[in-house]
């Protein structure tokens, strides 16, 4: 099969380096890739749908992989199935589950999903009256894609009051001219991503996100410095109420709306002390979720997502390996504010088969590796069990050559 896989983070580097150890894999293209996918590359952007769906019939691809969120909602797999091609990824309707906050909430009501209470709000006086009214802690959504960054814990009524303004103010341009305002639950929280075909979902082993940038979960938002999966207090029967309360109505209710989700469903979840709750929805794998499960899953993967792109998930089994990994990010010093870029980097002559170092944000320029992005490298190891997955990954952060590389110390610990 010829194979496109849209996008060039390091998930997109962990999903071309499954798919090109696949047996099925004839060419394989990436759009528009980094330096860890450079053979690959193709220099079309993520977001090009005209250009993608061009190259996607000129070079006979058989099926595109869409990783990140903008272009599922902006409506490349619609445009590549007007084209009779199959696509792993939502069409534009089912990508609302991520693109718009209000209607995930829709549906997770419809559907009878377990979720946090929550009101959308239209106007910024009826927002600031609602806080006065229910006090703090309380959550403020922006309800469209804000890159992670739309989402406001607030301690206090007085930070509630500023966020409703800052993102109804357009800190977030249109995504903010919605907002949601949410009960604040507590809890652990874990990622469950699902392979799906509109019908079956299959699930993938549950992960750990580290979303904050420094040590012990303190400093602001990122996209995620590091992921362990699965862990430590995840379990058969939580997986299997994950599946039979949140995914399995979820694809039920975009069925019934016309809307049959196919790719991947990936459920923010929260083990609150009154049972699990669905924080958010995505429509596509996570990053660095994805790092990890790459190094995990033992099942040849197109087979996998073929069958999500045209059916028959049914007959398709996805096997893991029973065993834990871990991906630490090493982000460009600065990161997630300004940081620069050009940084050389130099990697480790050998790499052993149970590690990998997946590419964020980086480009060949001559014969030097430069970063070329805020996460740089998903630093990724397996390991017979957490503990040891974390040493082998820490152990191969030691054999970077990365000047003023910022990661935690304490993923997975
Ligand atoms: P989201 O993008 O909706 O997953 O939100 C980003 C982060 O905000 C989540 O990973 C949680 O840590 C936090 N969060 C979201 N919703 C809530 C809520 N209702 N209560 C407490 N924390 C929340
Ligand atoms: N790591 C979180 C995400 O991909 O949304």
């Amino acid at each position: 099969m010829n194979i496109l896989v849209v996008g060039g983070g390091g998930r997109e580097h962990a999903l071309a380096w499954k798919i090109a150890a696949s047996p099925l894999c004839r060419r394989l293209y990436v759009a528009p890739g980094n330096g860890g996918t450079a053979e690959w590359n193709v220099p079309i952007a993520a977001g090009d749908i005209p250009a993608l769906t061009e190259f996607a019939l000129r070079q006979k691809v058989d099926l595109t992989v869409i990783g990140p969120e903008e272009p599922l909602t902006l409506g490349l797999a619609d445009a590549l199935r007007a084209e009779n091609l199959a696509v792993f990824g939502p069409g534009r309707l089912a990508a609302r589950l991520e693109g718009s906050k209000a209607f995930a909430k829709e549906v997770m009501a419809a559907a009878g999903v377990p979720a946090a209470a929550s009101r959308v709000f239209t106007e910024q006086a009826a927002a600031l009256a609602y806080i006065d009214e229910t006090g703090a802690p309380i959550v403020i959504k922006a309800d469209g894609l804000a890159a992670g960054k739309g989402v406001i814990v607030a301690r206090t009524q007085a930070e509630a009051r500023q966020a409703v303004q800052s993102i109804m103010g357009g800190a977030f341009g249109a995504a903010g001219a919605r907002i949601l305002i949410e009960e604040c639950l507590t809890g652990r929280e874990v990622s469950l991503l699902c392979f799906c075909d509109g019908e079956t979902a299959r699930p993938m082993v549950a992960v750990q996100d580290h979303k904050r940038a420094r040590d012990g979960d303190e400093g602001p938002n990122t996209g995620g410095m590091g992921v362990c999966a699965p862990p430590p207090f995840w379990t058969p029967a939580l997986e299997a109420e994950a599946m039979a309360k949140v995914v399995r109505p979820t694809l039920l209710e975009m069925k019934r709306r016309g809307a049959p989700f196919t790719g991947t469903l990936f459920v923010g979840l929260m083990l609150t002390a009154d049972g699990l709750r669905v924080l958010e929805y995505n429509v596509r794998f996570g990053d660095p979720e994805t790092q990890a499960l790459m190094m995990l899953l033992r099942s040849d993967i197109v087979p996998l997502l073929a069958a999500c792109a045209s059916g028959g998930l049914n007959m398709a089994a996805a096997l893991w390996r029973p065993e834990a990994a871990v991906c630490v990010v090493m982000a460009a010093p600065g990161y997630p504010g300004a940081y620069p870029r050009d940084i050389p980097i130099t990697l480790p002559r050998e790499i052993p088969e149970y590690a990998a170092v997946f590419h964020a944000g980086t480009i060949w320029r001559e014969d030097a590796l430069l970063s070329a992005g805020g996460r740089v490298l998903g630093v990724t190891a397996r390991g017979p069990d957490l503990a040891a997955a974390r040493a082998r990954a820490y152990a191969l952060t030691e054999e970077i050559g990365f000047p003023g590389a910022h990661f935690r110390r304490d993923i997975a610990r």
